[in-house]
């Protein structure tokens, strides 16, 4: 191993190693800390990751990167990965870096009161900056990294994925779905929701139960409770959380699906490469893949309904009738709220949000037009229009707290999860009857060998290929909602 490839190994450990103490105070903020600690803890954060970018930046990295020579695949990987990760921090002046930090953290804090009082135009000035800082960074990174200013963002959060391969599949998304809902809609059972309550503890436990069929391992990692369901902490100490309403129990049951879906990619990649770049998780649509992958793919198909049938008679002491219990966990509604639609509208969700913040990053649109662009796509897909910018562009954080890029991973990481599983259904010609025992370990392992071991050793694209013999497409998502949802299917 020549010695610079060595040096870099040495100081991108020390920053993963940095990243990593930042992603347990993190999960703490979200979990258990004080509320009264905020600025204390705002201030530790700030310190590591302070720290982590003048190692990135001050460092000779940039050079070694120059003449480091690679003896390995592997080691080549990593390169790219070092690469990527210092190119996209070091491109930017500090400064600027600085300004779109506080201006997303400023706008953030007051998004969230002017959601709730459905005050668009008091967040504006806010909004306004944000969205002016991303675009000069957008417009810096373009002429850098030589790809266009909105590839340029969605680069940062999946690696080496360009808007016109995003196109091609949503474009096909697009004139599919709006059509193909309203006939599922039209031919779905009558909805009776269930009126219920389940105590939260036996909610926890059963959650937790479903984890261990699933192979989560409870001495490297924990299930806690936040507002919001993430996956934090490291590999070796996955930290998911999950919500609990007691007249509810599907949202707590699905959120842990979603976030035991996440922890079982950290914790399954490559052990060898700990501590480097190109042993982390390839990018945020492949993460996506695999909590839906869990979540929709698994968790609500008939297989797994019907498993999950006697298992709530026996621990909440409840009978649900297993058309009503199907009913609900498939129904699919056209409704306002992005983090509430069901997995056949949420592409149309998707796909307004990453139409409108191309434009927007763009020059095309300006901020003031978001709640008029946000209603006019909600008529055209979803034939509904929102009563307030709280049902509408004021209802997802991402823009507010500077995540410009991001939306189109949700969606590309359903359609991964689907071709994933018609590709398990070939090799694994048992696998519903798997599901519907709840031998799900089998299921990770095969996940582990296709996706989880490889880290970033692949680009999205060809580790997609290389676990199913091809590149995205979206007829198998297609099928997929063909299949569980027109009721003549059923
Ligand atoms: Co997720």
């Amino acid at each position: 191993m020549n010695s610079e490839y060595k040096k870099l190994e040495e100081q991108f450990r020390d920053i993963n190693l940095l990243g990593q103490a930042s992603a347990i105070l993190g999960w703490d903020a979200n979990t258990y800390m004080p509320e009264g600690a905020s600025e204390n803890r705002g201030e530790q954060l700030a310190l590591l990751s302070k720290i982590s970018h003048q190692k990135l930046v001050q460092s000779d990295i940039g050079s070694l990167l120059e003449r480091a020579t690679p003896e390995n695949d592997w080691q080549k990987a990593n390169l790219r990965c070092m690469k990527h990760q210092y190119s996209h921090t070091t491109c930017l002046p500090e400064k600027l870096a600085t300004e779109l930090t506080l201006a997303s953290n400023t706008c953030e804090v007051k998004w969230r009161k002017c959601r709730a009082e459905n005050d668009f135009k008091g967040i504006l000035p806010e909004l306004k900056k944000v969205v002016d800082l991303t675009m000069e960074m957008a417009e810096i990174k373009s002429s850098k990294l030589g790809l266009s200013k909105y590839d340029s963002l969605l680069d940062m959060y999946d690696p080496g994925r360009r808007s016109a391969d995003v196109e091609k599949v949503f474009s096909v998304l697009e004139n599919f779905l709006p059509t193909f809902i309203n006939e599922v809609i039209a031919s779905q059972p009558t909805h009776h929701p269930i009126e219920q309550n389940f105590p939260i503890d036996t909610q926890k436990a059963l959650g937790k139960h479903f984890m261990g069929l699933l192979g989560f391992d409870f001495n490297k990692g924990r299930l806690d409770e936040s507002t919001h369901p993430f996956c934090g902490g490291t590999p070796d100490d996955v930290r998911i959380t999950t919500r609990y309403r007691e007249d509810d129990f599907f949202s707590s049951l699905l959120g842990t699906l979603h976030e035991t879906g996440h922890s079982l990619y950290e914790s399954n990649l490559p052990k060898s490469w700990r501590y480097q770049c190109v042993g982390e998780a390839m990018g945020m649509s492949t993460h996506e893949s695999q909590s839906l992958f869990v979540e929709k793919q698994i968790g609500l198909s008939n297989e797994f309904i019907g498993f999950l049938h006697p298992k709530i008679k026996e621990f909440f002491g409840v009978e649900i009738n297993p058309q009503t219990l199907r009913a609900n966990l498939q129904q699919v509604k056209k409704s306002f709220i992005r983090v509430d639609a069901d997995e056949v509208t949420y592409p149309l969700h998707v796909i307004l949000r990453y139409r409108i913040e191309k434009a927007l990053i763009e020059g095309e649109i300006q901020v003031e037009d978001l709640p008029e662009v946000w209603n006019s796509y909600m008529q055209k897909y979803l034939q509904i229009t929102p009563n307030s910018d709280t049902e509408g562009c004021l209802q997802d954080i991402h823009w507010y707290g500077g995540m410009i890029g991001y939306f189109p991973t949700y969606t590309l990481g359903a359609l991964t999860a689907a071709q994933l599983m018609a590709k398990l259904k070939q090799e694994m010609p048992d696998v519903s009857q798997k599901i519907a025992r709840g031998e799900l370990k089998p299921i990770i392992a095969w996940m582990t060998n296709k996706i989880h071991k490889h880290g970033s050793f692949f680009l999205a694209d060809d580790l997609l290929k290389n676990a199913t013999g091809e590149f995205l497409n979206p007829q198998y998502f297609i099928d997929h909602v063909k299949n569980r949802y027109l009721a003549k299917n059923k």
